[in-house]
């Protein structure tokens, strides 16, 4: 073999030479694999005396040594040049502004159709005076039931399937709001007439199926003057439901109903047409019922401080799940709360067509 020195100085070379953790494999298996010059050297020491083996085997071990310590230190110079250049190439300058939508920018977020529904819910009401309230989704029984002339015993609060939060202290149990219409109150309480609010927002329910989620949102209205009546109440619904749908000639109708905080109440109906079994929203043989409406019941107003005699007003309440179904033909409900990315692509909104009350723009 070639004299140790040498062999030494030659794989050095070639290990400082090595481009390639594949180059540098190569080199290894050359020299100390199994039939490596080195190794077989080594092998070959077996035919020497005893003295020179000693002598020889000494000088082959510090070239190995040698040789292993100098792969150890390229392979980590090149694991790290390999791992720099993949990290150059992979890089993204987040600070960069890519241009949404264009070819290699980024891809546009979606507005989701709640989201939508409720800006131009907003939208609409903006443009007739209405002002949006919010309140909490934990409330009191007094505000979820009781001001709303829902007594204890009252077969309504059966109906609302309430989420009941543990008992406290004095006995009493907080609930998740079963409607918006909490708010009225809180806002009659804290605010003096005349009155003019719409109230988006979640709800919750023990409910679950195709058009039932246990969490859902509603928009509440709330008209609260001296001489607001029932005229304008009808006015004002029609003109939402003809807005919203965006059909000028929509047939809209009052149907009496029954709601223990309005007196009288009528459920509005829009119409449409199912036949050959596609939803059509506007004239046709069939009704759709979209929201609760009604004349705020006087014992409402008494409980918020409001004199009857000298206040009226009309109140209504609607699911924005389900007008967002009519409106976008979304069949299920449950998928609006699936985070399904490919289902946002479909029903989602880009962002720049949110609709304002500014630019008023629908
Ligand atoms: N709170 C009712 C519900 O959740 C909806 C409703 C009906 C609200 C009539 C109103 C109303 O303000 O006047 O079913």
């Amino acid at each position: 073999m070639e004299n140790p020195d040498q062999l030494r100085a030659d794989t050095l070379r070639d290990i400082g030479a090595a481009a390639s953790p594949e180059a540098l494999e190569s080199i290894r298996i050359a020299v100390l694999g199994r039939r490596g010059s080195l190794s077989l050297a080594m092998r070959g020491l077996g035919e020497l005396s005893p003295d020179e083996r000693r002598t020889a085997g000494a000088a082959l071990n510090t070239v190995k040594d040698d040789i292993t310590a100098a792969l150890a230190e390229a392979g980590e110079r090149l694991g790290r040049a390999a791992r720099d250049a993949r990290l150059a190439t992979e890089r993204a300058d987040v600070t960069l502004p890519v241009s949404i939508g264009a070819p290699g920018g980024a891809e546009p977020g979606r507005i989701h159709p709640i989201s939508q529904t409720i800006d131009e819910i907003i939208a609409i009401f903006g443009e007739m005076g209405f002002t949006v309230a919010e309140g909490p989704h934990i409330e009191d029984d007094f505000h979820n039931f009781t001001a709303l002339n829902i007594p204890p015993e009252h077969p309504a609060r059966q109906e609302h399937d309430t989420f009941y939060l543990p008992p406290r202290d004095d006995g009493s149990r907080m609930v998740l709001r079963t409607h918006t219409s909490p708010v009225q109150i809180r806002t009659m309480l804290a605010q003096k007439p005349p009155l003019r609010i719409i109230v988006p927002g979640r709800t919750f329910r023990a409910d679950h199926d195709a058009t039932h989620s246990p969490m859902f949102h509603q928009v509440e209205g709330l008209v609260i003057d001296r001489t607001t009546h029932m005229g304008h109440l009808k006015g004002c619904l029609i003109e939402f439901c003809r807005a919203f749908f965006d059909v000028d000639d929509l047939p809209v109708r009052f149907r009496p109903s029954y709601f223990p905080f309005t007196e009288p109440s009528a459920e509005v109906d829009i119409g449409c047409s199912r036949s050959g079994g596609e939803l059509k929203i506007g004239a046709g043989a069939d009704w759709l019922e979209i929201l609760g409406s009604g004349m705020v019941h006087p014992q409402v107003l008494r409980n918020c401080g409001i004199d009857p005699a000298e206040y009226q007003g009309f109140a209504f309440g609607m699911g924005i799940e389900r007008v967002a179904m009519l409106k976008y033909g979304i069949p299920d409900l449950r998928t609006m709360y699936d985070s399904d990315l490919r289902w946002l692509r479909h029903y989602g909104f880009v962002p720049l067509d949110i609709p304002s009350p500014v630019r008023g723009a629908l």
